[in-house]
């Protein structure tokens, strides 16, 4: 449920820096649940027509950021802001014409199993101009030639593969034509062939939609393949921003352990510590070391 309980205050947009043209912005972003602070004033555009890429740990955040650009979640500190306009402060109502130029490609479930896959893609199409629009079926046919699957168009979701699925899904999230698309976890889930079809998939939409893409992500393969600019959160901060070239060059012992996959020092010390307590416990009742 999108949380409507914060009332419209301040109008005053935070400027961009100088020649930033981005029409995504998130400014001091601050997010708590309860006592957990998950964002502590997160700062970063999405470069227009580019894919940014979102790196960082399981349960740092990066859901929960995306969720804010669409109001799914509403800040308690913070802005952000599309196209020039605050959209964290927007009614529901306000909010509506807004979230249709994003396209949201959800980690998991994405896909309604009663309906087929012509009927998944013309959902959002029906709910937006009503009963069947003229040419509802040319829209879904050519999105299904985007991702590949026009072959599918009269299957159940449960006739098709995992990947497969996350294509169609991807296709129900383009067929109204968004500015900017989301991406959560495109490939958690999948081998690498099929991670590979998505990855492939991320450029091409790119190219021939002209969208500014956000992709978050933990898998580094489909990250560095797809990145024009990257990002990467620790502990709710961003650490890093900007061409991938940086990433690969950082000296940043957070940054550099996480493209290494390598534990901290702090994390590995503390499973030896588990370890060898239970060496001692086998030990001392007699058993198996
Ligand atoms: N609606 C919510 N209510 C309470 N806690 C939440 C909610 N959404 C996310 N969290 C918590 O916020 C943290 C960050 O979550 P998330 O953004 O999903 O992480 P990730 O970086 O893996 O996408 C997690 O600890 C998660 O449990
Ligand atoms: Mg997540």
């Amino acid at each position: 449920m999108p949380d409507t309980s914060r009332p419209a205050t301040a109008q005053y947009v935070i400027p961009p820096r100088e020649g930033d043209d981005a029409p995504v912005r998130v400014v001091g972003l601050c997010k708590s649940f309860g006592r957990q602070k998950v964002l502590k004033g997160v700062t970063l555009s999405f470069p227009r027509g580019k894919t940014t890429v979102v790196l960082g740990p399981s349960g740092c955040g990066k859901s929960v950021m995306l969720k804010h650009l669409v109001g799914l979640i509403r800040p308690d500190k913070g802005q952000i802001i599309y196209e020039g306009e605050r959209i964290d402060i927007l009614s529901e109502r306000r909010l509506g014409p807004i979230r249709r130029q994003f396209g949201f490609l959800f980690q998991q479930g994405a896909l309604f199993d009663s309906f087929d896959v012509y009927g998944n893609i013309a959902f959002p199409l029906r709910e937006l101009e009503g009963e069947a629009p003229y040419d509802e079926e040319a829209r879904v046919r050519r999105v299904l030639r985007l991702v590949g699957l026009e072959s599918a168009i009269a299957k159940m979701p449960s006739e098709l593969s995992g990947g497969q699925q996350k294509r169609i899904a991807l296709a129900r999230a383009v067929v109204l034509e968004p500015k900017v698309l989301l991406y959560d976890e495109p490939t958690t889930g999948l081998d690498p062939i099929r991670s590979d079809v998505i990855n492939e998939l991320i450029i091409k939409l790119k190219q021939e939609l002209g969208v500014t893409s956000i992709v978050v992500t933990h898998d580094l393969a489909s990250a560095f393949k797809v990145a024009d600019h990257m990002v990467m959160f620790h502990e709710g901060n961003v650490v890093l921003e900007g061409e991938p070239e940086m990433f690969r060059k950082s000296t940043d012992p957070i940054v550099s352990r996480f493209l290494r996959g390598e534990a901290s020092e702090e994390e590995l010390r503390a499973i030896r510590e588990v370890t060898s307590a239970n060496r001692e416990a086998a030990r001392s009742t007699g058993g198996a070391p």
